[in-house]
């Protein structure tokens, strides 16, 4: 599936700028510790200040190996100063290489770009031990692929964020990378790296972004309990063997995208204590129903995607999603699903994008779907529905060609509601004939339909009618159910009498 949402787009934004602002210098947050930095604005530099020489030639060295031979003619590092070096003074004066950053990340945020033929991750790096926050975009990712060094694990002991993005890296992400226990952010994303997902990492137990997306990482996900993790997002990768049910106590995620793998395995029940989750993406892997009702518990959910997991005949809990006041996005097309779609879904009063498409649910399109004023997508197409649509010419209108209904054999538009004429969506959808014609002979039918009601429940026993348009809604009274077919009777016969 390749549509994107409105609505999902402005969480992921919102998730993405989580995930951006800590690279960005301007931005980032550095904080007072025990590192003996004075933590001031860098402006009034004195003319006794100096950069640290041993951290200059690092920086020289890291530098060059990047293709940026240029910065060797720089006299002070610390004081002439480019977008993508940071510093900090100590009380004497001295100035440390906090943050180093590379690629263009935006146009305002050109940070040093790579030679993309010769650019190499120096060693020199170890020698800068007040580093918090190192950045590499788009960097190595030329003729020969790299591995991301292992000697990276020797970083200084204060770093915070490591972030290489799309950098072509290759192999297993480094063991070592448990050692960096300072780590909040690690963003490997977007790169070609393999073997599994180091258990090492449990040792980043302040990690707040853990981003190792679009990679082609095997073997199970290691049981993380960071209990300060904001953003997980290990999707678009290889990973197998089932969630582990100790995400549950990581209870700060925001985010948790683990789409795009072959996840196998339920939906445990402990991510209902994820109650600040917004994002739950789980889409696109094996897992097996049931569906749990544990999942209504997450109040903070603004978007739900399941697509794409075969739960072969698991049907929705009846309340199973009535807890989520915030849920935008509700993503449950192509799962197998069976049985009716519950009342409660059309009560989720912030829906705007619900797909239930390529399922087997049957009976009705629920008439609390009339009041989801903010849809502005619905895809009910694929089903075995049956039954008119509820939904006013307004609601038609405003959802537009963002409805999708068709291959329901059993669907109908009543044309009480206005005519459906140059409604894209109602197109190949037949007018609810019996419906229509109630509203002619109501009374007569109002008047015979006790008399009939015995030869019609006769003939429900021997399946249903050939001519599905005859459907009546499966939600209404049995009385009801009944009298919509008997109209459709009388009406054949009454030219006759
Ligand atoms: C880092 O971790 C590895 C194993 O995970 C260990 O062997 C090594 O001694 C640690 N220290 C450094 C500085 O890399
Ligand atoms: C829907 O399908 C289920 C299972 O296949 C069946 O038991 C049920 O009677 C069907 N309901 C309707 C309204 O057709």
């Amino acid at each position: 599936m390749t549509t994107t949402h409105p609505s999902l787009l402005s969480i992921l934004a919102l998730v993405v700028l989580t995930a951006i602002m800590p690279c960005q210098a301007e931005f980032m947050v550095v904080l007072p510790d025990s590192s003996g930095l004075v933590d001031r604005p860098q402006n009034g530099f004195s003319n006794l200040a100096r950069t640290d020489p041993a951290e200059q030639r690092a920086v020289y060295e890291t530098m060059a190996a990047t293709g940026n031979a240029w910065a060797t003619a720089i006299p002070d590092v610390c004081r002439g100063r480019w977008h993508g070096i940071e510093c900090m003074p100590d009380r004497n004066d001295v100035y440390h290489v906090v943050s180093l950053s590379f690629g263009a990340l935006s146009d305002d945020t050109a940070f040093p770009t790579c030679d993309p033929a010769h650019a190499t991750l120096s060693p020199a790096l170890l020698h800068l031990p007040y580093l918090r926050s190192l950045f590499f975009y788009r960097c190595f990712s030329g003729d020969h692929p790299q591995q991301i060094p292992a000697f990276l694990g020797g970083l200084s002991p204060s770093l915070r964020s490591l972030i290489l993005r799309e950098n072509g890296h290759v192999g297993p992400i480094p063991t070592e990378l448990g050692n960096l226990t300072s780590l909040g952010v690690l963003d490997l994303h977007g790169n070609k790296l393999s073997s599994s997902i180091p258990q090492s990492l449990q040792r980043l137990t302040r990690l707040q972004l853990l981003d190792l997306s679009y990679n082609q990482l095997t073997g199970p996900i290691p049981d993380l309990t960071n209990p300060t993790l904001n953003v997980l997002d290990l999707s678009h990768n290889f990973l197998h063997g089932q969630i582990p049910a100790t995400f549950g106590q990581c209870d700060s995620l925001i985010k948790m995208d683990l789409s795009r793998n072959r996840l196998i395995g339920s939906i445990p029940d402990s991510l209902s204590n994820l109650k600040s989750l917004i994002l739950l993406d789980l889409s696109h892997n094996s897992l097996s129903g049931p569906l749990p009702s544990s999942l209504g518990k997450l109040i903070s959910l603004r978007a739900l995607l399941l697509n794409g997991n075969y739960m072969s005949s698991a049907t929705i809990p009846e309340d199973g999603f009535a807890g989520l006041k915030e849920l935008f996005t509700l993503v449950l097309s192509n799962m197998g699903l069976q049985g009716p779609i519950p009342e409660s879904i059309g009560e989720l009063p912030s829906l705007r994008v619900l797909h239930l498409d390529g399922n087997k649910f049957n009976g009705s399109i629920p008439q609390s779907f009339q009041r989801l004023e903010k849809l502005s997508e619905l895809r009910l197409n694929d089903n075995r529905l049956s039954g008119p649509i509820p939904f006013s010419k307004e609601m038609l209108w405003r959802i537009g060609r963002k409805l999708r209904v068709y291959n329901n054999p059993g669907l109908c538009y009543d044309a009480s509601n206005g005519r459906s004429e140059g409604i894209d969506s109602m197109s190949g959808i037949s007018y609810c004939e019996t419906e229509t014609k109630r509203v002619v002979v109501g009374a007569a039918s109002a008047s015979i339909s006790g008399h009939q009601t015995k030869h019609l429940s006769s003939r429900t026993d021997r399946g249903p009618p050939s001519r599905p348009s005859s459907y009546a809604p499966t939600h209404g009274s049995g009385i009801l159910r009944l009298l919509v077919p008997i109209t459709g009777f009388l009406l054949s016969v009454l030219p006759l009498l």
